[in-house]
């Protein structure tokens, strides 16, 4: 076991433990969007960042193990900064009409965006123009509102072990989707759902959980703490 200190508490975890995950069993939340308890992590959102005393400048707490008598702090005008910075880059390229996706309310960057208190990205923001794909049985891509976590290439990949899922390029943007865009019944898909239940927004869905909006036709109270928004359809 190692013991170390999260902004003044002190904290016991297994060895091998990533701090952000120590921060979190002991109740200490650190914003975080690529990290997945049970998928290897790959530190790209930036949003988990952290100050190690007697280390200079930011680390993403996902990707730095926990050691003994470790002391860090998860919160500081700098952390703060460019942990907005982060969120920004993040929205620059996320479409803004999350009341029209289907996953409004149960969006893990919608909750994010609310925590965090980022109301807009002084970014350039870009339209990525996919077309939907919905030319698979149950599940439904929509690289607009992928934010490039990689859940989804993890999920398939490592904790499935099958692996259709990957990093593509089109007109300078990168996407998830198959090899040569193929369907995923073509390239031994086992439509598990995995990477369905991973994604932290409406990018990839399943059919079951999440029917195309047009179909949404009765209104449920919002879940999310947005005061402007107060019903949201249902799934
Ligand atoms: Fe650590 Fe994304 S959760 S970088």
């Amino acid at each position: 076991m190692i013991t170390l200190q999260i902004d003044g508490k002190t904290v016991t975890v297994q060895s091998g433990t990533n701090v952000l995950e120590a921060a979190l069993q002991n109740g200490i939340y650190i914003p975080h969007l690529c990290h997945h308890p049970d998928l290897p992590d790959i530190g790209s959102c930036r949003l988990c960042l952290v100050e190690v005393e007697g280390r200079e400048g930011v680390v993403p707490s996902c990707k730095l193990m926990a050691e003994e008598g470790m002391v860090i702090r998860t919160d500081s005008p700098e952390i703060s900064h460019l942990r907005q910075l982060s969120m920004e880059l993040i929205l620059a390229a996320h479409p803004e009409d999350c009341s029209t996706c289907p996953k409004y309310g149960r969006c893990e960057l919608q909750t994010l965006i609310q925590y965090m208190g980022t109301s807009a990205t002084r970014m350039h923001t870009r339209v990525k123009g996919f077309t939907r794909d919905e030319r698979n049985p149950l599940l439904i891509h929509d690289m607009n509102r992928c934010v490039l976590c990689g859940r989804c290439v993890r999920a398939c990949q490592d904790l499935r072990g099958v692996g259709v899922l990957q990093y593509n390029q089109s007109n300078m943007e990168t996407y998830i989707g198959t090899l040569h865009d193929k369907l995923l019944k073509d390239v031994d898909c086992r439509f598990c759902g995995a990477c369905a239940e991973v994604c932290p927004t409406g990018t990839i869905r399943d059919l079951i959980n999440y029917t195309p909006t047009e179909k949404r036709d009765t209104l449920i109270p919002c879940q999310a703490t947005c005061p402007a928004h107060t019903d949201v359809p249902r799934y």
